[in-house]
C-alpha cells in the first residue's frame, strides 16, 4: 500500500515554491490569494491555447511558468460554482491528487472565485477525497518492476497543505474526516488481499486489530457456533478446511442503556459455489465475496477513530465456500438459528444462508433498534442497477430515506428496490420453510426477501446489495483500486445524521 498523503490546513502560506494548484470556475476567474500569485495572466493565456474551459474536474497543467517561484502551477475547474453540491468536494479533491506528481509537495489555494467562502467541512472532503485518490494496492508487485530508482529509498508520502480561509474549521473536521478516510482505505485493503492470505481467521483477526481503538471484539468459533444452532452458516463453512469465525465489534460512545445501531456484513473470503461450482471465467474476483464484511469492519474503525457519540454494533460472518467430499449439497435441508430451515437449492445462493444467522445473532445478543446490513449478494443487482448505485431493500421508509441522503452526499449512492409477499411465494419449499434460491427472475429481491425471515417485527432494517458498487466497480475520482471500499462513507454519514447526539 502506498502511503496515506499528509493534509494539512492553514490559514496563509509561505510556501509559494513547489506545485501550487489553483482553482477556477467557467468565467475562468481567480479568487483573491490565486490573483495576489500574480497567476491571472499566464491561467488566461494557458486556457486560451488549450481545451481548458473551468468544467468541472478539468485540469490545466502549466510546468515550470517562467519568472514565479514555483515550478508548476495546476488549475482545476469547479464547473458552475453556484451548482457546486455537497459530493462535489470528495471528487475534487480527487482530481487535485489526481492531477499531482507523485512524492510530491503541493500548496492548494482553496477558495472560490466568486467570493463565498469554502466551508470547514467542504475543504475536509477535498482532503478525504485526496487521500482516497492516492491509495492503491501493490503490495505484491515485485520491487524491481516499478522502476530502478524507486527500489531505493522509501518515499515520502505527498503532502497536500490546503490554505484556506476556513482552515480552522477545517482541522476540526478533517478530525472525523481522516478517520473515515482510513477506514475506506482498511476496507478496500481487506478487499483486495487475496483469499489465500485473508481466510476466515485472518479477517478475525484483522477486525480484532480495531481493539487498539478501543472497540470491543467477541470472536466466536465454530464450536461456538454450533452450540448456538447456527446451522445455516455452518452448512456454507463446512467444505472449506479453513473454520468459519464470527465477529462482533462494539462501539459505545453513547449511553449504556442506549439501543445500538447494528450493522451486519457477509464476509465470503472466497465464493467458488461450493458444489454448484461456478464458471472459471472470472471467478478470481470471488476473493472480493467478503466486500460487506469489510465495509463493517471500516465502518467501525471509522466510528471509533473519531469518537462517534453513538452506540453501535458490527457483525460479520466470516466463511469460506468451497466444494468438498464435506461440502454441503443441493437438497440439504439445515436449521437456522433462529429455527426456520431452509433447502438447499443451490450452493452458490451461500451468502443469505451466513447473514440469516449473522442477523438473528446481532439481535438475540444486542436488540438493535435498527439493522443495516451489506452484501456481495447477488450478480443480479448488477444487472438491475449496474454499479453506479447500490441496490436498497428496506422495512421503514425513515430508514431507506435517511440512506439515500447520506448516500447522495458522500457518493455512494443506493436505489430503493421492492420488497412483499408476492416474492415470499417464490422462495417456497416443497420440503422445508424456505429454500435457498427463488428462481430465474427478480434474483435480488428474493434473495433480500430471504433475508426478512430473519428480521424480527419492529426492527427498522436496510439489506444493501454492493455485488457492483464493492469490487471491480468503474474508476471515479476518489478510487483507483479495484476494492472501492463502498459503504464506509455512507454509513459513517448515516450514524452522524441519526444516531449521534
Ligand atoms: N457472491 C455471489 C454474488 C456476486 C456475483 C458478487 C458477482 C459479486 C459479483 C453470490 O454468492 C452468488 O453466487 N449469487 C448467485 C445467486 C444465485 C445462485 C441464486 C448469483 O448471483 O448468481
Ligand atoms: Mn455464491
Ligand atoms: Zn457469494
Amino acid at each position: 500500500m502506498t502511503s496515506n498523503p499528509v493534509v494539512s490546513f492553514h490559514k496563509t502560506t509561505t510556501n509559494e515554491t513547489g506545485t501550487l494548484v489553483v482553482l477556477t470556475d467557467e468565467t475562468l476567474a481567480l479568487g483573491p490569494a490565486a490573483q495576489a500569485l500574480g497567476v491571472a495572466d499566464l491561467v488566461q493565456k494557458a486556457a486560451a491555447t488549450s481545451d481548458y474551459k473551468g468544467k468541472s474536474l478539468a485540469i490545466l497543467d502549466i510546468l515550470a511558468p517562467a519568472g514565479l517561484t514555483f515550478d508548476r502551477l495546476v488549475v482545476v475547474g469547479l464547473g458552475k460554482a453556484q451548482e457546486l453540491v455537497e459530493g462535489d468536494w470528495s471528487r475534487l479533491g480527487g482530481a487535485i491528487m489526481g492531477a499531482l506528481r507523485k512524492a510530491e509537495a503541493a500548496t492548494l489555494h482553496s477558495e472560490r472565485p466568486d467570493g463565498i467562502a469554502i466551508a470547514g467541512e467542504q475543504l475536509a472532503d477535498i482532503g478525504l477525497g485526496a487521500v482516497l485518490r492516492a491509495y492503491s494496492f501493490d503490495r505484491y508487485k515485485s520491487k524491481g518492476k516499478k522502476g530502478k530508482d524507486e527500489d531505493k529509498a522509501p518515499k515520502p508520502p505527498v503532502t497536500l497543505d490546503i490554505v484556506a480561509a476556513e482552515a480552522g474549521k477545517a482541522k476540526k473536521a478533517w478530525a472525523g474526516r481522516s478517520a473515515v478516510a482510513d477506514g475506506a482505505i482498511l476496507a478496500r485493503e481487506l478487499v483486495n488481499e487475496p483469499a489465500n492470505v485473508l481466510g476466515p481467521v485472518e479477517f478475525a483477526e484483522k477486525a480484532a486489530e480495531l481493539e487498539k481503538l478501543g472497540v470491543t471484539i467477541e470472536t466466536l468459533t465454530e464450536k461456538q457456533m454450533k452450540k448456538l444452532g447456527m446451522r445455516a452458516l455452518l452448512g456454507v463453512a463446512q467444505g472449506s478446511s479453513r473454520p468459519p469465525r464470527l465477529v462482533a465489534m462494539h462501539w459505545n460512545g453513547s449511553k449504556a442503556k442506549e439501543k445500538p445501531v447494528a450493522f451486519v456484513g457477509k464476509g465470503v473470503v472466497f465464493d467458488t459455489g461450493g458444489i454448484s461450482i461456478k464458471p472459471a471465467g472470472g471467478m478470481e474476483d470471488m476473493k472480493g465475496d467478503m466486500g460487506g464484511a469489510a465495509a463493517v469492519v471500516g465502518l467501525m474503525h471509522a466510528l471509533a477513530a473519531r469518537k462517534a457519540k453513538a452506540n453501535v454494533v458490527g457483525i460479520i460472518g466470516l466463511v469460506e465456500n468451497m466444494p468438498d467430499g464435506n461440502a454441503q449439497r443441493p437438497g440439504d435441508i439445515v436449521a437456522a438459528a433462529s429455527g426456520v430451515t431452509i433447502e438447499i437449492i443451490n450452493t452458490d445462493a451461500e451468502g443469505r444462508l451466513v447473514l440469516a444467522d449473522a442477523l438473528w445473532y446481532a439481535q438475540k445478543t444486542y436488540e438493535p433498534k435498527v439493522i443495516v446490513d451489506l452484501a456481495t449478494l447477488t450478480g443480479a443487482i448488477m444487472v438491475a442497477l449496474g454499479s453506479d448505485y447500490a441496490g436498497m431493500f428496506a422495512t421503514d421508509d425513515a430508514l431507506a430515506g435517511a440512506l439515500s441522503k447520506a448516500g447522495e452526499a458522500t457518493g455512494e449512492k443506493v436505489w430503493r428496490m421492492p420488497l412483499g409477499p408476492a416474492y415470499d411465494k417464490m422462495i417456497e419449499s416443497k420440503f422445508a420453510d424456505i429454500k435457498n434460491t427463488g428462481g430465474r427472475y427478480g434474483g435480488s429481491i428474493t434473495a433480500a426477501q430471504f433475508l426478512k425471515r430473519f428480521v424480527d417485527d419492529g426492527v427498522a432494517w436496510a439489506h444493501l446489495d454492493i455485488a457492483g458498487t464493492a469490487m471491480g466497480s468503474p474508476q471515479t475520482e476518489v478510487n483507483r483500486s479495484w476494492a472501492s471500499g463502498w459503504g464506509v462513507r455512507i454509513l459513517d454519514r448515516l450514524v452522524a445524521d441519526n444516531y449521534e447526539g
